[in-house]
């Protein structure tokens, strides 16, 4: 069995948040977390693929002690989270999306140099772990400058390298290759598989689910608060391999969907995009083959025009369409929104 280096027990995080209409306001709250329970390994890429507005930044943000839980607890580097606060923060890296806690006024350098020294990084090391970050990293002469000058892209790198100042054994990446452009990306996942090749633990979030498929070795699917599936990238496509998705484009209206669904042998079938009257469908089903004139039939019968018509192979996210009948890119927010 391989060492446990985060362990969470029971984490529920509960925001109370006001609705504002006009003068009147409105307590609500949201479950962002609803008791996860998960155990990451020593040394490996864990992934936590789910869409917006799951949860993925609210349970980075417990295990890095920048949010305290409402109920349940974890361990992070045998360090609990509510009562050794500080030990895991000194034995962990951390990017986070959106606030990337970087100062604007300073330069990447100076911004490098504070959160060495914030780590107790002597500075001679400190100033040997910025050369070798600005190498890695290929941060150039743009360390020079203050961050406010930076693009979006320039900053993710520096805020990566901020998480890597320390040389922590674990690190938590949040959707860090959000805004990155695609080669940027794919450097930066190298980083972190070399790293991991290094002996670091990685806990990455991403909703990406090619980017979970091709980089972790071990992914959690959440959502709305709850940790739905668990296990290899493989392990979670077999789950689905009797099964098998046929994609669909074409003018599709919403009633066409729902006489698919009742078709024998069609377990699912899911709007995965819409824009300009075009509508993407994934459909699960038993055997394509066999069912692909009835599904053609029922379509055209009822009015729509299908223009593209591909089964292939199942991917991550057809497992989430499965488990939840939504796809990864539906904000999890507007859904909630509408149900409530
Ligand atoms: N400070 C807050 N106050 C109220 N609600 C919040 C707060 N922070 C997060 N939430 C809500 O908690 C839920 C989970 O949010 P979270 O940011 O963890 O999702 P996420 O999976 O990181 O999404 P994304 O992919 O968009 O980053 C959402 O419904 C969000 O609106
Ligand atoms: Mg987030």
């Amino acid at each position: 069995m391989p060492d446990v280096i985060i362990k969470m027990e029971e984490l529920s995080k509960t925001f109370i948040s006001k609705d504002r209409k006009g003068l009147r306001s409105k307590k609500r709250e949201v479950q962002a977390l609803k008791g996860v329970n998960l155990e990451i390994y020593d040394g490996e890429i864990f992934g936590l693929l789910g869409p917006n507005g799951a949860g993925k930044t609210t349970l980075i943000k417990c295990l890095t002690t920048l949010l305290i839980p409402t109920s349940g607890t974890a361990w992070v580097n045998g360090y609990n989270i509510l009562t050794h606060e500080n030990m895991v923060r000194a034995s962990i890296g951390c990017m986070l999306m959106g606030e990337r806690g970087l100062y604007w006024k300073l330069t990447g350098r100076e911004n490098l140099d504070y959160f060495g020294a914030l780590y107790h990084v002597p500075k001679p090391a400190r100033r040997k772990r910025i050369e070798e970050l600005s190498t890695l990293l290929s941060l150039g002469d743009y360390l020079e400058r203050s961050v406010e000058t930076y693009s979006s892209g320039q900053k993710m790198l520096l805020a990566f390298a901020k998480a890597l100042i320390n040389d922590a054994p674990v690190l938590f990446l949040d959707e860090p290759t959000v805004t990155m452009d695609v080669p940027t990306a794919r450097k930066l996942r190298k980083i972190v598989r070399d790293l991991n090749e290094e002996g670091h633990t990685i806990f990455y979030t991403t909703h990406l689910m090619l980017e979970a498929e091709e980089l972790c070795h071990r992914v959690a699917i959440i959502d709305r608060g709850g940790v739905i599936e668990l296990g290899t990238p493989q392990e979670l496509k077999s789950s689905l391999v009797t099964e098998e998705v046929i994609t669909l484009e074409g003018v599709i209206q919403e009633n066409v969907v729902q006489n698919l669904r009742e078709i024998p042998g069609v377990k699912s079938a899911t709007i995965k995009s819409e824009s300009k009257g075009r509508t993407t469908l994934a459909v699960i089903c038993d055997d394509s083959r066999q069912l692909l004139p009835r599904i053609i039939e029922t379509m055209v019968g009822n009015g729509a025009t299908v223009d593209f018509i591909k089964p292939h192979e199942v991917t991550l996210e057809d497992v989430f369409i499965a488990r939840t009948g939504r796809s990864l890119g539906v904000d999890t927010r507007v859904v909630a929104q509408k149900e409530g």
